[in-house]
Parts: C-alpha cells; structure tokens; sequence
C-alpha cells in the first residue's frame, strides 16, 4: 500500500482558567513532559509528517516550550488563533497548511495527554479504507459534558453537543473523544461549511459530521479508550491522568523485565528507560532523563534524575542521583548519599552520607561515611577528581578545586586543600594530644561550678 500523507493539527488555543495557573493548561506536565508534549508525540509515531499547532493569542510561553519538543512544532509551524470562536475555526486557523494537500488530516487536543499512537493509526486506517471522516468514540457511564454521537442504522449521522441535546440525545453513552481524521481532500470544503447556529455560538469541528452524511460521505466511528479522550481541566484531572500514566508505565516496565515490588509507590518519568532484571524497591521518583541498565538495584526511598546507573551497581536506601550522576558498573552509592554532576567508576563506593558533586571518583576508590566535596566558594564550582583505588576516611572536607592521586589515602577527619600526589597518605587534621588523668580532674571542677 502506498503511504499516506499526514498532517496533524493540535489544538491548544485553550484559556485553561479552571487550572488557576499562570502557566498555560497545555504546558502542564504529566510524568514530566508537557501535556502538549505527550499529545505531539502520539501525533508523530502515529505517522504524522508534518504537526501544526494552534495557539492562542499571543501564546508566548506555548511557542517557547514547543521549540524543546522532539516534534519541535514540525514544518508547518504554529498558527494563532485570534479569536477563540470554535474547534472547526481554530482548525481552520491552519488552513495554509491544510491547503498544501496532505492525504490525512488528524486533529488532536492539546489537553489530552493519554492519547495514545495506536488509537491515531486506527483513524488512519478508516481514511485508507475509504471514509471521509473519522471519528474516535468511547462509551462511559457518565457522559456529562460531551458531544454524543448519535447513530442510525449502525451509521454515525450526527455528533451532538451535550447544550444541544434532546432529552432523548442526553442519554447516549458513546460519546465524542475530540479527536477526528479528515481526508485531506474534504477537509476545506467540510470545515468551510461549518455555521455556528447553536446553544454556544460557536463554530463547532463535530458539525463536519453532518455535513459529511448530508454530502454523502462515508463517515464512520471508532471505538477507542475512554482515557484517550480524557482532556484536562484542572488540576484534579491532570492528577488523574498521571495516575493512568504511570500506570501503564509501570506495567510497561514490569512486561519488560524489570521488578517492581510495589509497582503503584514507584514513578517514573516520560523518558525513564530501565534495563532487564533491575529491581526497583518500594518509594523511588524517577524524574525525567533517567537510565538504568540491566541488573541494578535501586532501593527504597531514592530519588533520580538526569542520571545513569550502569549494570551491576546500587543505589539507596535514601540516595539523591541529581543532573549528571553516573554510577558505572558495580559501582554503589548508598543511604543518604547525593551524587551531582559526578561520575563513579567502576566497582567504586560511596557507602554512607556523602555528598560528591562535580567529581570523578576513580575505579574500586571507597569514600568513607560522611565525606563532603566542597565545591562550592560561593561564586564558581570547582572540581575534584579521586584517583582509582583511593582511600578517603570518614568525615573529610575535600575542598576543590582538588586532585587526589591514584592509591592515595585520606587520614579521617581530614579537610584537605591541596593536591594529593599518586599513593601518598596525606592528613588534614590537628594532631591527637592525651593527657593522662586529666578527664577525672575537668569532671571534678565542672562538678563543683554547677549551680
Ligand atoms: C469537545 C468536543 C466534544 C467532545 C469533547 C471531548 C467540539 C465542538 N466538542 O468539547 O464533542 O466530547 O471535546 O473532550 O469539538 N479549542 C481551540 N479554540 C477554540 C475552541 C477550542 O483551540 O476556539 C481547543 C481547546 O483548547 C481544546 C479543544 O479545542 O484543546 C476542545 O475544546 P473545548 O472547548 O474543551 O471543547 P469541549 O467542550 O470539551
Ligand atoms: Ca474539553
């Protein structure tokens, strides 16, 4: 079969005031990607070749944000709509692009961030096979507030705005997802005969339905899941949605080999990629760009993001992996220990209470309980770089910008601020004095001064 042109247009010219947000209802995220961003992605692996974005006036922060998107606004751009008077007029707003003759036409809400490729590919598929318009239904128990599709002799005749029902219309329970395939060649002509005679005065993109059966046209619904038309209204939805979200993710994860004890406490992000036979234990955040090879453990209570943790190595109980963490192979960071902008090497420990920002800690090196590296004066960070097999005792300041030689050894308790050459031992400390007796005699004459 020949492969279809596709153009889709995502609809984001929403105000979102329900969301009490400074921040546009679009570029609220779910597990850490804008939802513009999920709904941009199902758009493109559902075979889109070119995404057009309808944004409302003067949607500053949207065409900033959309530029990071992997589909960054693909080539046809984004297109204001000025006026906020309807879907089938803020689709229209990319007439332009419309008008350059793509085989498809898929519209999708910006606010729908469970949409997912698959159920696109099947609108596409209808088109293929001959339909004009496509539409993606789903049935739910509660269909206050959509558009239902009425249906005649298994035929879908109509999509009625629940403002426009009869009581009778009211009580249908298929209803309208938003989202619509359009053949690229009836998408003018059906758009451009859209009137905005009803309860909203608005001119609505369902009305192509009719106006297709009136013409002719083959029109047909398909059903997809009730979550791909969840749009989000506020901010009691987009938890919702994330909920659903990291759902599937978890099941995704666990179907591809990595263990979840208690798969509903552990979060992933949009991106988190994780290898097979990793085990992630209860209460960990993956936040976005996170890779964990096979065979990690990541335990309890461990917080992740911008990371990569390389097979064989540990993380946790209670560690920090924050932007640019890299635990190499059987390396293992422990509890309470955060790890920032630094590469442990291979069969490296950071066992207890640390924190190691701006760093190389060199292969099989062991960084004792509670070392700190100072990197920070205030004005610059600075770097510090532990040779392999180093030995850093408990409780040292290293203060960077600092070099610690391969082999070396830090006496505990040290602040060191100079270089350490290869295999030396270096102490950072005031020398140990003892004197005998004279713990007995300071008790006595604490004693006598109490009050
Ligand atoms: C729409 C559908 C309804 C469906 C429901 C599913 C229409 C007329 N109705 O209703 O059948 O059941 O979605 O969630 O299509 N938008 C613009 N410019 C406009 C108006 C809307 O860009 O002038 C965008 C919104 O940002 C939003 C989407 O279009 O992303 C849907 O608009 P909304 O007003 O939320 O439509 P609903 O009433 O929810
Ligand atoms: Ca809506």
């Amino acid at each position: 079969m020949e492969k279809r042109t596709c153009l889709a247009i995502v609809l984001a010219a929403g105000e979102g005031t329900r969301m009490k947000s400074a921040l546009p209802k679009v570029l609220h995220r779910v597990a850490g990607l804008e939802m513009l961003g999920h709904v941009m992605a199902a758009a493109g692996a559902a075979g889109a070749d070119a995404l057009a974005l309808v944004v409302g006036n003067g949607a500053d922060k949207v065409r900033a944000a959309v530029a990071g998107f992997s589909h960054g606004g693909g080539k046809e751009g984004i297109f204001e709509q000025k006026e906020r008077l309807g879907t089938a007029h803020a689709v229209l707003a990319a007439r332009e692009a419309i008008a350059r003759g793509y085989d498809d036409v898929l519209v999708v809400f910006g606010d729908h961030p469970l949409l997912e490729a698959d159920v696109l590919s099947k609108a596409r598929a209808s088109l293929a096979e001959g339909a004009a318009v496509a539409v993606l239904g789903f049935r739910t128990p509660e269909p206050t507030g959509y558009g239902r599709l009425i249906e005649r002799d298994g035929r879908l005749v109509a999509i009625r705005e629940e403002k426009d029902c009869s009581e009778e219309e009211r009580k249908i329970t298929f209803c309208n997802s938003g989202l619509m395939a359009i053949t690229g060649e009836h998408a003018l002509p059906l758009l451009d005969a859209v009137g905005n005679d009803n309860a909203k005065g608005e001119f609505y993109l369902t009305d192509i339905v009719e106006i297709a059966n009136r013409q002719g046209l083959s029109v047909v619904a398909t059903e997809a899941s009730g979550e791909s038309a969840l749009g989000i209204n506020n901010r009691a939805q987009l938890a919702e949605a994330e909920a659903v979200w990291q759902d599937r993710k978890r099941r995704e994860m666990m179907l591809s080999g990595v263990t979840l004890i208690a798969p509903e406490t552990v979060f992933f992000s949009h991106d988190t990629e994780i290898g097979p036979d990793t085990v992630v234990e209860p209460n960990v955040w993956f936040g976005p760009g996170v890779e964990i090879a096979a065979n990690v453990r990541i335990h309890a209570f461990s917080h992740l993001e911008e990371a990569r943790v390389e097979s064989g190595a540990t993380v946790g109980p209670f560690a920090r992996l924050r932007p640019g963490a890299e635990v190499m192979e059987n390396a293992k960071v422990g509890n309470f220990c955060e790890i920032k902008k630094a590469r442990i090497e291979p069969g490296a420990k950071v066992p207890h209470l640390s924190y190691i920002g701006d760093a190389v800690v060199g292969a099989a090196a062991n960084i004792g309980a509670g070392t700190i590296t100072c990197n920070y004066d205030g004005f610059n960070k600075h770097r510090t770089e532990i040779g392999a097999g180093a030995f850093v005792g408990t409780n040292s300041s290293l203060v960077a910008p600092l070099t610690i030689g391969a082999g070396a050894y830090i006496a505990s308790g040290s602040v060191i601020t100079q270089n350490v050459p290869d295999d030396a031992l270096a102490f950072g400390r005031a020398r140990q004095t003892t004197r005998e007796g004279r713990g007995k005699l300071l008790r006595e004459r604490l004693a006598g001064q109490k009050k």
